[in-house]
């Protein structure tokens, strides 16, 4: 049994809700995930039962604390993180109205468009930072108000996801300034919401709940959770912060010049700022970041990990397949069979927009492609070009950070991707930037539990925090491939302008 401080760090995730025990050596102690499901009621929707969240995240918490490795009695505070932008509509009696509409939710799309028409770029920009997205979470609300306008009609308070769950913890409505930079309502250069913004869209003001930084305790366990969970009385509960906010800070990037590149299905490129900055045609989501008076730029790339699963799927499935058959991951076979080809895979180049680009081109009609194909490209060529094609793709939004003027002088490397030794150095001849992975790999829950930590006074503030816990490996350099990469670079970022004006004719 340990014997020193813990806290509890949660993720309230799409695909479940994970529960991280951690000590104040950043040593994780338990872990638990607890899956629930999403609903596609029809083509572009999707939703989740709040209450889903809630008996996830207390489900975890109980299996957690039943950990020989954890004491209850030493837990000190507890930090949320979660998927951002979705709705959660309360009433007034704090009653849920309808499933929440969630962050991966397209139904908002003319919401957004007339928006951005009406307001115009230059005025979303101004006071948010950022373009209008229909995941984001006003457009919902919009959505809302043109379909379901009985429904709308109730809505007294709008909370984001880990934030109820926060409220069914504690008691007092609240989110953090990271979280509510998502909602398209929120200034973030200011940190705090736009009037601006309500009054262009007619949303109440009040409905939107106090955006406290990410550390600051914000909350304690009501006593009823107290009793039923077992956990001491009055505990701390802190505001947290985005998952992607969050997963920075389980990665260390709290500070200017450390960049993350992250390949999941999705692939997200994400800096830390000093400054607030934002690019002129919001290419980048400009957001403010768990670390008081610090910003982020993050871009993010729809089909990077997802690129491969298609290729997987639908050009490699023996090698796949055979690959599974000696318990190798088919990811490295990919990578193996790619590392025989020389760089730019003789002429040959992938396109990743397989589900549309939201960085550096926000167009729902980009498609996926090769190009450049002759009768001497195989599959390894073709493998080889996919997998340059997602980080070339990461590169378009690492030059779009750099014009900012924020200067990666390392790019953290992880997500299943990072897993591969060539991925990596291709990477980061790619990048044309040092590379490395950091020591902790639950990014996102223990993120949140760092911030717990701080909240808890475990760590004075989060990059202590970070410094104290989260370590650099496996560093690697631009290699002799970098300068041909360069230039390949160059001709892989000339091709969506030439296609896009047929993508959009249909
Ligand atoms: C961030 C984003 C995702 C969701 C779900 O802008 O859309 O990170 O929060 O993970």
């Amino acid at each position: 049994m340990n014997g020193s401080p813990l806290v509890l760090g949660i993720d309230v995730g799409t695909s479940g809700a994970k529960v991280l025990a951690v000590d104040g050596s950043g040593r994780i102690l338990a872990e638990s995930l607890t899956t629930y499901q999403c609903a596609t009621p029809c083509p572009g929707h999707s939703e989740q039962n709040p209450e889903d969240w809630v008996t996830g995240t207390v489900r975890g918490i109980k299996r957690v604390l039943r950990d020989p490795e954890v004491d209850p009695n030493r837990v000190c505070s507890i930090g949320l993180t979660g998927q951002m932008h979705g709705l959660v509509a309360l009433d007034e009696d704090l009653a849920v109205i309808r499933p929440a509409i969630l962050w991966n939710d397209q139904r908002s799309a003319p919401q957004c468009e007339s928006t951005e028409a009406e307001l115009g770029l230059d005025f979303l920009l101004q006071n948010t930072g950022n373009r209008m997205l229909p995941g984001f979470t006003a457009p919902k609300l919009l959505w809302m108000r043109e379909h379901e306008p009985e429904a709308y009609d109730r809505i007294r308070h709008v909370l984001l996801p880990k934030d109820y769950v926060r409220f069914r913890l504690g008691s007092n409505l609240m989110t953090d300034v990271s979280d509510a930079s998502g909602t398209s309502v929120f200034n973030c250069g200011k940190r705090t919401w736009s009037n601006a913004m309500f009054d262009a869209l007619d949303l109440p003001e009040h409905w939107w709940p106090d955006a406290a930084e990410s550390s600051e305790v914000v909350d304690t366990l009501n006593p009823p959770m107290t009793s039923e969970l077992g956990l001491p009385p009055r505990l701390p509960l802190v505001a947290g912060a985005g998952d992607q906010a969050a997963s920075a800070v389980g990665t260390g990037i709290v500070e200017e010049g450390i960049v993350s590149a992250t390949m999941g299905t999705s692939g997200v490129v994400f800096a830390s700022s000093n400054s607030w900055r934002t690019t002129p045609e919001g290419s980048l989501h400009a957001f403010c970041h768990a670390v008081p008076g610090t910003w982020h730029l993050m871009g993010v790339m729809l089909s990077a990990g997802g690129s491969f699963g298609w290729f997987n799927r639908a050009i490699t499935p023996d090698i796949a397949e055979a690959a599974r058959a000696r318990d190798v991951d088919p990811y490295d076979e990919l990578c193996e069979l790619a590392s025989g080809v020389q760089a730019g895979a003789e002429g040959l180049f992938f396109l990743p927009y397989l589900t549309g680009e939201r960085t550096p081109h926000v167009d729902a009609d980009a498609r996926g492609c090769f190009i450049g194909l002759t009768p001497t490209h195989d599959r390894t060529h073709l493998t080889r070009a996919v997998l340059e094609g997602v980080s070339h793709g990461m590169r378009d939004c690492l030059d779009l950070i750099r014009t900012t003027g924020v200067n990666p002088s390392v790019v953290r490397l992880s997500g299943g991707g990072a897993r591969n030794a060539f991925w990596r150095q291709l990477s980061t001849d790619i990048f044309g930037c040092r590379t490395a992975t950091t020591t902790t790999t639950e990014g996102t829950a223990f993120g949140a539990a760092l911030l717990a930590g701080v909240g808890g006074k475990l760590w004075p503030d989060v990059p202590s925090a970070c410094a104290a816990v989260v370590r650099e490996t496996n560093h690697l350099d631009p290699g002799p491939e970098s300068e041909s990469q360069d230039q390949l670079h160059r001709r892989y970022h000339g091709l969506y302008p030439a296609l896009k004006g047929w993508w959009a004719r249909g």
